[in-house]
């Protein structure tokens, strides 16, 4: 496994279980180093979006490290829906959408971070939920999920962070139904980055250092066969010079080959 990958499961792991001891959860900030425009050097968080008062206390207790706030209700998810969250961590964007499937839908999450695993299984007992289910896996290959069996894949703050974007879209790409819908919020560059920035583990580990601008990542969904894709900004912020977006990058796999 590569050094990279290693180095985020150990700041995950840690950010977890820093929350879970301090409880901030409703204290954070995004894991970029500012959600402003304002100009930051400052790595050290890796919380991400605070709950807001639209979500249900339910949610609210559970940690959330996504780039993009409400990803479920954003990615229209209906009644009756699979749902799968690449890099789910401890669920807080999951449980939303199992809300939305209802008992007839399943919203799965995985992650390859085992306490994030053990976290979201755990909360999902406590909670009673019984649609939602927690598996380990790399999301760069996915062996515990057939072909053609999700309607919706979501995603918040992950796909940065992966060493193979292209490799992720192609799961993605082969576990989506026909016409099943990719709803990634990610980090986005507005430019290429320079390599003190893509080489650096701990400003990769802070959902920075992966990120591609808006053209390299519709570039790697195209090549994996989605079509209809759409970018939509939410914020922006600056680090070392380089200009950043957080934003969902929506595609569509075709309804036949
Ligand atoms: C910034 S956190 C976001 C977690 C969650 N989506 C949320 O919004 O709270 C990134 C998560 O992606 C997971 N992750 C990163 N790379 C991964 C990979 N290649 N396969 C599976 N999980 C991955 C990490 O373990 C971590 O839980």
């Amino acid at each position: 496994m590569s050094q990279f990958k290693k180095e985020i499961k150990k700041t995950y792991t840690n950010a977890l279980n820093q929350r879970l001891q301090t409880q901030l959860s409703e204290q954070s900030s995004c894991c970029s180093p500012s959600s402003t425009s304002d100009e930051s050097n400052d790595l050290t968080q890796t919380d991400c979006c605070p709950p807001t008062a639209t979500e249900t206390k339910k949610q609210s207790t559970i940690p959330s490290f996504g780039c993009v706030i409400n990803l479920a209700q954003k990615a229209n998810i209906q009644k009756g829906d699979i749902v799968i969250d690449l890099g789910s961590g401890a669920g807080h964007d999951l449980f939303q959408a199992a809300d939305f499937v209802g008992p007839n839908g399943r919203a799965i999450g995985i992650d390859f971070t085992h306490d994030m695993i053990i976290a979201g299984m755990k909360t999902a007992m406590e909670k009673g939920y019984t649609n939602v289910d927690f598996r380990l896996s790399d999301i760069e290959e996915i062996n515990i999920l057939p072909d053609n069996f999700a309607d919706v894949i979501i995603s918040n703050c992950v796909i940065n962070l992966t060493m193979d974007k292209g490799a992720v879209f192609k799961e993605a790409f082969r576990i989506l139904k026909p016409g099943g819908r990719l709803v990634d919020a990610d980090i986005i560059a507005a430019n290429q980055l320079p390599s003190e920035i893509t080489q650096d583990p701990e400003t990769w580990c802070s959902c920075l250092g992966g990120a591609l601008t808006e053209e390299g990542y519709s570039e790697k969904i195209k090549e994996a066969g989605f079509e209809g894709i759409k970018v939509t900004i939410f914020s922006d912020f600056k680090y070392l010079n380089n200009q950043f977006h957080s934003g969902i990058i929506e595609a569509q796999k075709p309804l036949s080959d």
